[in-house]
Parts: structure tokens; sequence; C-alpha cells
């Protein structure tokens, strides 16, 4: 640690803190009322938001989506593969070219498009959507469903690495396992959600995945979804999907994956642009003499008079 040398003193500012200290009874009450008013709001929030993901879940899944016979949906517990399958089928149903900020664009998260406002009826045909919703909430109509299921130790790791990571939990593995088990975590039970997806398998609108198997054999996994799908892939772009669809391809491309960078992207912040160049004068080329001139016109009245130079 670097010490530092405190700042020069005035006897003035003796003074002031002097007065800080001696208005602790005053301030100390102050502070916990507000502290108090604080949490009343944070409560007032909460239930208004809950209220608010809950309407407009409800309308979104009731009334405003209409299924189109190609639309796909990837169904999953969380940390069982979910990405990994929607970045298969984003290379089996369009050219797979990367450039997109987040694949939620390509191919948004059904229940969160509730909130994040992605307009669902403007994507192209066929359109592919995520879920993590259980087979009760579902909206069961006449298009395809993929299920991918991972072994449920696997998952529970994964939930609480991502915990840790994107939630700040802070408890150990031992204490999110015992929440995991009794399905104290976000989307519920890994048991109830796999139970319930299971007796559908031979639904023929169901296709029901192992992560494991994809693991071992990727390129058959990609065959059967294409398969299943309806898509007639060209036989020499089959490599290249694989070569995509593989943990270090995508590894590389992580923020286009990562549910941290789809909040941001959603609020219309763009991962990676924060230290963009760091050059003198790049940014002025984009400047119309209007410009030039309106930020001069403001700096000589305003900083020019007292001497401050702009370099
Ligand atoms: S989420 O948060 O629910 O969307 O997570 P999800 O995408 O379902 O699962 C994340 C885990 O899937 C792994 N993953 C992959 N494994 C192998 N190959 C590829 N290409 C691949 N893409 C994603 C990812 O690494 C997470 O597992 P863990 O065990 O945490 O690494």
């Amino acid at each position: 640690m670097v010490r530092l040398p405190p700042p020069p003193d005035t006897p003035g500012l003796r003074v002031k803190a002097v007065v800080w200290r001696l208005l602790w009874p005053i301030r100390w009450p102050l502070s916990r009322l507000l502290w108090i008013l604080s949490w009343v709001f944070r409560i007032i929030q909460w239930v208004a938001f809950g209220l608010h993901v809950a309407i407009d879940y409800v309308r979104l899944m009731y009334l405003d989506y209409t299924a189109r016979p190609d639309d796909i949906f990837i169904v999953s517990y969380p940390r069982s593969g979910t990405t990994w399958l929607q970045m298969i089928l984003y290379q089996l149903t369009t050219d797979g070219n990367m450039d997109f900020a987040h694949i939620a664009e390509k191919c948004p998260w059904f229940e969160r498009s509730a909130i994040s406002k992605r307009r669902l009826d403007k994507l192209p045909s066929p359109r592919v959507f995520k879920t993590h919703l259980p087979y009760i909430w579902l909206p069961k109509r006449r298009c395809r469903y993929i299920y991918v299921a991972r072994n449920g130790k696997d998952v529970a790791w994964s939930f609480y690495q991502f915990y840790r990571s994107h939630f700040r939990y802070r408890g150990s593995f031992e204490q999110f396992f015992r929440l995991f088990m009794r399905g104290w975590v976000a989307w519920g039970s890994w048991f109830y959600h796999v139970r319930g997806y299971w007796k559908r398998r031979n639904d023929p609108r169901f296709l029901f995945l192992f992560y494991e198997d994809m693991v071992r054999d990727l390129e058959g996994a990609i065959r059967r979804i294409a398969a299943f799908c309806g898509l007639q892939i060209p036989e020499e772009r089959i490599a290249e999907i694989v070569r995509r669809c593989r943990f270090d391809f995508m590894k590389q491309h992580e923020e286009k994956f990562d549910y941290a960078f789809e909040l941001l992207v959603d609020q219309g912040i763009m991962p990676g642009r924060f230290l963009r160049k760091g050059q003198v004068g790049e940014g002025q080329q984009s400047f119309t003499p209007q410009l030039h001139e309106e930020f001069d016109r403001k700096f000589q009245r305003r900083l020019a008079p007292l001497g401050f130079p702009l370099r």
C-alpha cells in the first residue's frame, strides 16, 4: 500500500471538521431515517418489478406470441448447453457469419423478450428461441422443440460458478448445492424440469438431446438437429459449422454469448468499446464546421478568459 501525505491544511478547514464531528447526534438519526426510507422504496420497487415482469410474461406467452410452423424452441434447464444449441441453430439456419453483438439478437431468449422488448414478430423465419421455461409454462404450439439435458451434478457445479461470477453469490458450494437440491435457485428444481420434458420425449415435436452426447460427437448431434428441423445443409458446409460450434471457437467470441453482455446489449451498451483508441484529435474528424464553431464560441466565452489552454 502506498502511504499518501495529508493534503495541505487551513484553519478554516479544521473548524469545519470539528463542527462536523459535533453534529454527529443529529447526523446519525437523520442518516438512519433516510436508510429506512431507502429500504421502503427498494421493497416497493421489487414488488412493482415482480408484478411488471409477471404481467409482461403472461401477455407475451398467452396473448402476443403467434407461432409459426417453422419456429424452433431450444429448451433447457440453465447451464445445460443452451448457448451451444443457440450457436448450432444459428449456424444451421443462416450463413453463420459472426457479425452480431450478441447471439440473443439472432436467437432471443423467449420469456426475457417480454422485458427486453425484443420484437419477436419482426424476426425472419425460421425463428429460433431459447427458453428455460419448465414444461408446464412452455407455449405448446405446432412448432419444434429441442430439449438439451446435462448431468445434474455438472449443472449444479456450473450453476454455482455462474452464481458466483454473475450474481455475486458468496456462499460455499455445499450451501449452493442444498439450495439447488431443494429447487431454491433460479428456474427451480432441475429434477422437476428434466422430468417434465423427459415424459414428452416421444412427442414428434420434441427432440431430446444430452449435452454429454454432443461433447462426444458434435458432428453427429448437428446432423441430428438439422434432420429434425428439416434443414438441408450442403455437405461442404458441415465441417465449418462443426468448427464454429466447438468450445474453443465459441470461447474466442465469448462476449457474443455471455449473459452479462446480453444485459448490456439490451440496454444499448456495446461491450469492448471502453478502451477505444487512445489517440489525440481522432474524434474531432467527426466534427462538422458547425459543431466546431459552437464549441469554440462557448469556449471563448467560458474558459478562454481564465487563461485555460485548449491543447
Ligand atoms: S445458460 O446460462 O443457461 O445460458 O448456460 P448454458 O448455455 O445452458 O450452459 C453453459 C455451459 O455450456 C457449456 N458450453 C459448451 N460446452 C462444450 N462445447 C461448447 N461449444 C459449449 N458452449 C457452451 C459452457 O461452457 C457451460 O458449461 P461449464 O461447465 O460451466 O463450462
